[in-house]
């Protein structure tokens, strides 16, 4: 791997604690950081090298899925961390940022290849990329890449303003739009399911199955993100990306061993071929609806409009179901149903393709055969299941279903920032978005964003702890279906 200069932007936020530092760390531990490798970390607190260290320190004793306990090895991982004041509207400070990694590309004896990690809010994204470029630290003999957190705009125009502002300092392979639901494990194994297994392959259309469920249920509410997420909703934190992403991942057909760019022209064709939604149809085919107060595992919680920071009159959403068809030749008559919400009864995020009606004989066979189902496991646990019917030898050879079950161990599973730095390192784009994909995933939500706005579609509100409002079971009741696994 290439030796890199790894230039941290909110070095002393939250998801650099939690997320990015543990990444990395695990990396390290696993041999997959390039051999010569230095992070510069920014941001405006007074830090020095040292104390910058012992935070990261700090934060892999508390976050890292790896004990940190060979000090020797945590020394070598520390001493590659330095840490410069910065203020992202100030010129100069990118003057000084320049010097200082000029200055540690010199000790390493490295080549300049620079990877500029936007771990801050949406309205620095243009500042930083323009300073970057205007400064001369995107413009030395090496690569340079951007990695930019979500939300990437907040609708279709400014998505479209923010990537053109973007594109003036960077090219779209310089981009690495993160999404971290492409970096989860079983995300990242869709494609090589299908593609490598002639018994998932043969049966990925609209002959074999009835319907696809997308479920990803949080049981946490909105937290300390009040500012943040009231403007938002599920529909723009959630759906427009993690869930379209899940969405596109899953229903691209590709030969073995695509490249990234066949990956991508794949889910560019899906999002083309979504059907477009009408604003007057979003009321038939989107619930949205908000928690109100309820009990998750045991706990009372409070509903949303009591959080800290919510005015009561908001009507926001916290929860989302849609039904959504993909118009193609594999996929025509399929319906998909996709769900998000906080505060529901578990968290869970998992993806159950429904197939069609078993073959029935008689009245009996009516009542007791199951449709065949495959369920992925995304997260919190990893896993897949394949429910088949059988006979019951000890109940007279009734039907029973049983399950083909496959899970793996939560500790051996990389977390999905492991995935997404290595990869971004390597320079590999595949489980990035593609502004072709973000855009056409805002052109999809646009209608929805507008159809909530002007309230053409009810807030209907659930308890706290369920699985949403009944309204979500009557949406896949009109075409004879059920949520499965809501107990
Ligand atoms: C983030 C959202 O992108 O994803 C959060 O902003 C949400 O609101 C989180 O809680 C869920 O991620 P995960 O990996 O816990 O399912």
């Amino acid at each position: 791997m290439d030796p890199t200069t790894f230039v941290l932007f909110g070095a002393t936020g939250d998801l650099a604690k939690r997320k990015i530092y543990p990444a990395l760390y695990n990396l390290f531990v696993d041999q997959k950081l390039p051999e010569s490798f230095s992070l510069i970390g920014l941001g405006r607190r007074e830090w020095t090298d040292e104390s910058f260290q012992a935070n990261v320190e700090q934060s892999l004793r508390m976050f890292s899925r790896r004990e940190p306990d060979d000090s020797a090895s945590m020394q070598k991982f520390l001493s590659a961390f330095r840490y410069s004041v910065l203020d992202i509207g100030r010129k100069e400070d990118y003057q000084k940022l320049l010097q200082l990694v000029e200055q540690r590309e010199e000790e390493l004896r490295i080549s300049p290849n620079r990877l500029f990690y936007l771990s801050v809010g949406p309205e620095f994204f243009e500042t930083i990329a323009a300073n970057i470029g205007e400064s001369g630290l995107g413009s030395a003999d090496g690569w340079k890449r951007l990695v930019i957190e979500k939300p990437f705009g907040h609708d279709l125009q400014s998505a479209r303003d923010l990537n053109q502002k973007l594109s003036k300092d960077f090219t779209e392979e310089e981009i690495f739009r993160i999404d971290h639901y492409l970096g989860k494990p079983m995300v990242q194994k869709l494609e090589i399911l299908q593609q490598s297994n002639p018994v998932i392959h043969a049966l990925w259309t609209n002959r074999y199955i009835a319907n696809v469920q997308i479920t990803a249920n949080e049981t946490v509410g909105v937290e300390e993100r009040a500012g943040y997420y009231d403007h938002v909703g599920a529909v723009r934190d959630m759906f427009q990306n993690h869930m379209l992403q899940l969405l596109m991942m899953l229903t691209i057909h590709l030969p073995n061993n695509s490249s990234s760019e066949r990956v991508r022209f794949k889910k560019k064709k899906v999002m083309e071929d979504l059907e477009p939604i009408e604003k007057q149809n979003v009321a038939a085919n989107i619930i949205r609806a908000q928690y109100k107060a309820g009990t998750i595992q045991g706990k009372p919680v409070i509903g949303y409009t009591s959080e800290p920071g919510i005015a009561d009159s908001s009507m926001n959403d916290t929860f989302i179901a849609a039904r959504l068809q993909i118009d193609d030749f594999f996929w025509r008559g399929v319906p998909f149903y996709i769900r998000t919400g906080k505060r529901m009864k578990e968290k869970s995020t998992r993806i159950v393709i429904e197939f069609k009606e078993p073959l029935k004989s008689s009245q009996a066979d009516e009542d007791s055969k199951v449709p065949n189902l495959l369920v992925f496991e995304i997260s919190p646990n990893e896993g897949i299941t394949l429910q088949l019917n059988t006979r019951d030898p000890h109940h007279k050879g009734e039907f029973t279903p049983i399950n083909i079950d496959f899970h793996t161990s939560r500790d051996d599973v990389p977390e999905a920032y492991e995935n997404l730095i290595f990869d971004a390192l390597h320079g590999d784009p595949t489980f990035f978005a593609h502004w072709d994909e973000v855009e056409l995933s805002w052109k999809w939500v646009q209608p929805v964003l507008e159809a909530f706005e002007e309230n053409l579609v009810p807030l209907h509100l659930y308890a706290a702890g369920t699985y949403g409002p009944a309204e979500s079971d009557a949406l896949l009741a009109e075409d004879g279906y059920h949520w499965w696994f809501d107990a």
